[in-house]
């Protein structure tokens, strides 16, 4: 999730982009750049690390282009906070991008799902690309439908376009416009007095201007210094109501949500879309050609063993079903604290896979680069490039989720599962396992599944903030699965655990039975993860069990599903899927009821107590 922003008006707009960007960090970022357009000519800067290296890079007297920047009184120009996905973290693959000519500048946020054919097709007409990424592709595609209207050509543009994502363009024959478009990814107008800014959120203008307009899907909007112009692919005009932001900065940096957490959960459609999007090209394939790992050599596969810690631990756990069921593959499960002290027994057959959002857990890490020495084939599914585990990992899988600033992993868990549902359906086509029907079916399941995330956030949130007001002074919560919803009652605990600070458990339901079900009274909240799945009739009977004993049982199921509402006193549905997607969905009202518990009771939900985001030391 990178950062945009633009700005046409009366004012020099260098220092105005800059503090934009600063106040779009939390979206996460590897290298920044900006293009001012002055008296005819557009100058660029672009810098690898943080904002300090990139004013730095605009007061090097070196460089003819940042001595322009530093010099020039431009009041139209672009910005960019990049968070990389395609192309490693280069000063060549830092925005602005530009056609060859330099003519064309463009800042993209998000993904463009179609980027390679589309640069072969430039590639053939004879056009040279100099950096990596998936956005160049924008400017040069702009830069061939230009013929003196820069929002014709933007629109154009656009028609080519799949993907996710949102772009604003500059043209050097256009010192008063820029030109802007979205699908899917968020971008914003900023209304001022003589002056208009465009921006993927709307902290970047918040101390400039409180008057903004918000831009749909598919359309396509125009600004210069007296307003904005909002159209749709077909050109048809469409009248867009101006709001005026009452937010504080702080607010504003959560993007109106009262903590980080609660906008990352809400942020959970978009991360997952971004991981899928461009591993799913068509209906038919799961392409992961970004692996060193071939389809061949997975076919050599004997055995997959996941090492992680934490919630990346518990996304492995839900990966293992999905691995075994489509592919036939054995997979081990290893807590990597655990793991690196065990002496495992390690093949040159084996797949080792690393999950770790931070990509710098020092475990995780250590269980990565023993397995490698003994020979296995390590894969890193990781959130931060240019991470240590990047460089521990013989192949990386990429997880979208952007900057993740609550120290309580939502979207990047959900993330992860939604990276190792693409690696099982990989494997299991490069293995034959699966026919080509039930592949499709598969794809169109998973590209359901963004929608159907957010679905399950509005429809479960008002049931669970319920639930949470009449447990919350609980002393202990109890998490039962069985078979895939164990490990989303894994991750229900731990949520629970470490921003509540609520003794919470989870255990396999059908060992209750077994000395657990002792712990159970009348005030005691069992949470059942019932979702649709081949055990779904015990799960109702262990149900039956606990409700016997008094315990109040807060049911998870799938739509349509009533026959669980029989065994519980409440029941919470998320939208249908596969069954074994089905914890990717089930597992968002549990971080609801974590996070709703933890407001109830006070508690400081981006930053508990004893925790750190990123676990470095052994
Ligand atoms: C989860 O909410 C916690 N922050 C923690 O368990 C975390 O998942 C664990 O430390 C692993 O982190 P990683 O994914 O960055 O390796």
């Amino acid at each position: 999730m990178c950062g945009i922003v633009g700005y046409v008006g009366g004012r020099p707009c260098r220092d105005l982009l800059i503090a934009g960007l600063e106040k779009l960090e939390y979206r996460g970022y590897d290298s920044a750049g900006l293009s001012l357009l002055d008296d005819g000519h557009i100058d660029s800067v672009r810098a690898v690390g943080n904002l300090a290296n990139l004013r730095a890079a605009v007061a090097d007297e070196r460089d003819a282009g940042a001595v322009a920047v530093a010099q020039t009184e431009a009041t139209i120009g672009l910005a960019h906070t990049r968070w990389a996905t395609h192309g490693r973290v280069t000063e060549e693959n830092a925005h602005p991008h530009s056609d060859e000519e330099g003519d064309v500048h463009i800042v993209l946020n998000g993904i463009v799902e179609n980027h390679s054919e589309l640069r072969r097709g430039r590639i053939a007409d004879g056009h040279e690309f100099s950096s990596e990424t998936d956005a160049e592709i924008v400017a040069h595609l702009i830069e061939r439908h230009y013929d003196g209207d820069l929002t014709e050509a933007v629109r154009a543009a656009f028609a080519d376009l799949r993907g996710h994502y949102a772009f604003v363009a500059m043209h050097v024959e256009h010192p008063g416009m820029l030109v802007g478009a979205r699908q899917e990814c968020p971008l914003v107008i900023g209304l001022g007095k003589g002056e208009t800014f465009l921006a993927s959120a709307i902290p970047a203008f918040l101390r400039e201007t409180r008057t903004v307009m918000r831009i749909e899907n598919g359309e396509i909007v125009t600004i210069d210094e007296d307003g904005a112009t909002v159209t749709d692919a077909d050109g048809e005009p469409h009248e867009r109501e101006i709001e005026e932001v009452t937010w504080d900065e702080d607010a504003a940096e959560r993007g109106g949500y009262p903590t980080f957490m609660m906008k990352e959960i809400h942020e959970q459609p978009d991360a997952v879309a971004e991981t899928i999007t461009d591993r799913l090209p068509e209906l038919d394939e799961v392409d992961l050609s970004e692996l060193t790992l071939t389809p061949e050599q997975s076919t050599r596969i004997r055995r997959v063993v996941i090492v992680a810690c934490g919630t990346s631990y518990h996304a492995g756990l839900v990966g293992r079903y999905a691995i075994e069921a489509w592919g036939r593959i054995p997979v081990e499960m290893d807590i990597a604290s655990e793991y690196r002290y065990r002496d495992p027994v390690v093949s040159p057959d084996d797949l080792v896979v690393g999950i770790t959002q931070s990509g710098e857990t020092a475990d995780t890490l250590a269980a990565m680069r023993l397995a490698r020495e003994r020979g296995a084939h390590v894969l890193a599914i990781t959130n931060v490039m240019g991470s240590q585990a990047t460089r521990d990992a013989d192949s990386v899988l990429f997880t979208r989720a952007g900057l993740e600033i609550g120290v309580a992993a939502t979207k990047t868990f959900t993330s992860q599962v939604a990276a190792i549902y693409l690696l099982g359906l990989w494997m299991a086509q490069a293995r034959g396992e699966l026919d080509a029907a039930r592949v499709t079916e598969l794809i169109g399941e998973l590209k359901s599944l963004p929608r159907k995330i957010g679905e399950t956030i509005e429809g479960t949130e008002a049931q669970v903030r319920a639930v949470a007001r009449s447990h919350y002074e609980g002393r202990f919560f109890l998490f039962l699965g069985r078979h895939i919803g164990l490990p989303v009652c894994l991750e229900g605990a731990l949520k629970m655990k470490e921003i509540s600070y609520i003794p919470s458990d989870a255990y396999a339901a059908g060992e209750m039975k077994h000395g657990p079900i002792a712990l159970l009274d009348e005030t005691t909240p069992v949470v059942c993860v019932a979702t649709d799945s081949p055990v779904l009739e015990k799960t109702l009977s262990n149900m039956a069990e606990v409700r016997a004993r008094g315990a109040d049982v807060i049911a998870i199921a799938t739509e349509g599903s009533e026959q669980v509402c029989d065994d519980a006193d409440q029941t919470l549905f998320v939208p249908r899927t596969d069954w074994i997607l089905q914890p990717i969905l089930a597992v968002i009202p549990l971080q609801l009821l974590a996070y709703h518990t933890a407001r109830l009771l006070g508690l400081n939900v981006d930053q508990p107590r004893n925790l750190a985001k990123t676990v470095t030391v052994e």
